[in-house]
């Protein structure tokens, strides 16, 4: 995996390229488009630290991104084709260098956020099995464990398709296999044929990580008909690059596409879903209808902002891949110490080593500390965890106090 990091200037230059060559809604006889540069009242353009903020500047210019440009770019709006380029750089990057795609083998946009990825990943497999199979909506099923994000269970409601909810293990959170080829076999006497897949590369609570090999192999072995679409909304900028073995790649032949979030572990503005996708798969969700976009509509949201491909474009480039892996070995750092303190102390916790989250069992811990340190609970009602994200504000010397405190507790000795 390698890509350069770029120096300030250069990433200033390169943006303000990309919006010279889109057209300016002040310069251009734009007489055709329901948009315009940002209410001027409210977002000045002749602010003087403009000049130094690419991402401010694109954002009040206000490209529009509507479509997927790395399928048809060069057709696709004209009128913003400077930072369609830039996205485009986005997805070939993740697609190539991250998740090591052949060049040019995969498709993907900059979408609101993760839900809407793992959506439109259901949403192109259920047209898929119905375009190619014919299949019935009540023929195919989205198969997920219970640790997975709830986009898995509003995107089967939205597209009418059902769910197959798996059981983990309570210890290791891995995904039961027995309790899989029960509810594959019990699905199949129900009717269902086709399987559309997910594997987290990271939990949203646990930061668990899916045996993808397993899965998939299990699906082969059966001969079942399956898609298989990896959830790394959370563990995406984080997982590939702390696990030099990582198995969830475009080498790996049974995945087909990828969420990932910019605006979790890259710290861009919230609008930075991204999805990426094996090339001739968008295809099945093509709105015909969408006639006046140039290239058409072939993403949930239709319009966005071009700003958002724009600040992950500069965060990736801010860093290149070497800054990220140092930067993401840093939190990593950091959340073994915390690790490293709590089993020295017996208190029992769960922690996947390549991803900075951790979930301690609540009998460990009050309730009391953990809401002066907002931690997050499994179960409002029925608590049975509560975790931890060491994300970058998350110093070293927060978590000394949260350990001094629990020690005290645990002692106890309750301060304060
Ligand atoms: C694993 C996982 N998938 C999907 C999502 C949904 O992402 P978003 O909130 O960006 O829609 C999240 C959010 O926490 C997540 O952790």
């Amino acid at each position: 995996m390698y890509w350069k990091k770029l120096s300030q200037v250069e990433i200033k230059n390169r943006v303000e390229g990309a919006l010279n060559k889109n057209l300016n809604y002040r310069k251009t006889n734009l007489l055709g488009v329901p948009a315009s540069y940002l209410d001027e009242e409210q977002f000045y353009i002749d602010a003087p630290f403009l000049e130094d903020a690419p991402f401010l500047k694109t954002f009040i210019a206000n490209p529009n991104h509507i479509g997927c440009h790395t399928r048809t770019h060069g057709e696709s709006e004209p009128f913003f084709q400077g930072t369609h380029a830039l996205e485009v750089e986005v997805i070939k990057l993740c697609a190539e260098q991250i998740f090591k795609g052949e060049a040019d083998a995969q498709d993907g946009y900059i979408a609101p956020g993760g839900t809407e990825a793992n959506i439109q990943a259901l949403w192109i497999y259920r047209n898929y099995y119905q375009k190619e199979f014919g299949a019935k909506p009540e023929e195919i099923a989205v198969v997920y464990s219970k640790d997975s994000h709830y986009s898995m269970p509003k995107g089967a409601n939205i597209l009418n398709i059902k769910s197959i909810l798996l059981n983990v293990d309570d210890e290791t959170r891995a995904i039961e296999m027995a309790d899989l080829d029960a509810k594959i076999k019990q699905a199949q006497a129900e009717g269902i044929k086709y399987f559309i897949v997910i594997q987290n590369m990271s939990t949203t609570m646990f930061g668990s990580v899916d045996d993808v090999n397993a899965v998939a192999a299990y699906f082969v072995e059966n001969g079942l008909e399956f898609k298989l679409h990896i959830d790394g909304a959370f563990g995406g900028f984080i997982y590939p690059f702390a696990n030099p073995d990582s198995p969830f790649t475009f080498q790996n032949p049974y995945i087909d596409s990828f969420t990932l979030d910019g605006h979790k572990m890259l710290q861009t503005p919230y609008g930075t879903g991204i999805f990426i996708i094996r090339k001739g798969m968008m295809e099945y969700v093509e709105t015909e209808e969408a006639k006046y976009v140039h290239g058409k509509d072939f993403t949930i949201c239709g319009s966005r902002s071009g700003a958002n491909a724009v600040s992950i474009w500069m965060t990736l480039m801010n860093y290149g891949s070497m800054g990220w892996h140092v930067r993401m070995e840093q939190l990593l750092d950091r959340t073994s110490l915390l690790c490293d303190k709590l089993t020295k102390m017996g208190v029992e916790y769960y922690r996947n080593p390549f991803v900075n989250i951790v979930t301690i069992k609540a009998d460990y811990i009050s309730s009391a500390i953990a809401k002066k340190y907002h931690l997050v609970a499994d179960s409002p009602e029925n608590t049975k965890w509560w975790k931890i994200v060491v994300m970058s504000h998350v110093t070293a010397g927060m978590l000394d106090q949260f350990v001094t405190e629990m020690r005290a507790e645990r002692k106890g000795i309750v301060k304060g």
